[in-house]
């Protein structure tokens, strides 16, 4: 059930700095289930595609610069209460400003090279799922 789903994506700059292993062993010790996944890279069209809600935003052309520069993760999460669960595991998105023991803490380093994308509601959660899969490509 997409309430019971998130999606997340490996941002390139943890994928260079060789965080791949931690993250997942994070996430799947904080009791997310990975229902589906796979190893890509965005082209600048796709990524402007996704974050296409930031397109007002000053750095709108940052974040798809970056996002379309190296290989990501995308993954879908299963979980009770998966988004709120996911974005409390994720931590803020400053890395400043994220908690102790949190993806971001651990990972990130600065706010927009922040690790990790967690999906904000269940809506966008679908929405994101649906973006990178294909319904025969997620495993209940
Ligand atoms: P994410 O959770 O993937 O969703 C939107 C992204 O925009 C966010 O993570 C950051 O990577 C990026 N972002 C948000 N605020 C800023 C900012 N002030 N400068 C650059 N990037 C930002």
């Amino acid at each position: 059930m997409a309430s019971n789903r998130t999606l997340t994506m490996i941002k390139p700059d943890a994928v260079r700095n060789g965080h791949i292993g931690g993250i997942l062993e994070h996430i799947n010790k904080a009791g997310f289930k990975i229902v589906a996944m796979k190893y890509t890279k965005l082209s600048a069209e796709k990524a402007g595609e996704f974050y296409a809600v930031h397109k007002e935003r000053p750095f709108y052309q940052e974040l798809v610069d970056f996002m379309s520069s190296g290989p990501i993760v995308a993954a879908v999460l299963e979980k009770d209460n998966a988004v709120e669960d996911f974005r409390k595991v994720i931590g803020a998105t400053n890395p400043a400003e994220a908690e102790e023991g949190t993806i971001r803490a651990k990972y990130a380093t600065s706010i927009g090279e922040n690790a990790v994308h967690g999906s904000d509601s269940d809506e966008n959660a679908d929405l994101e799922s649906n973006f990178h899969f294909a319904q025969t490509e997620m495993f209940a």
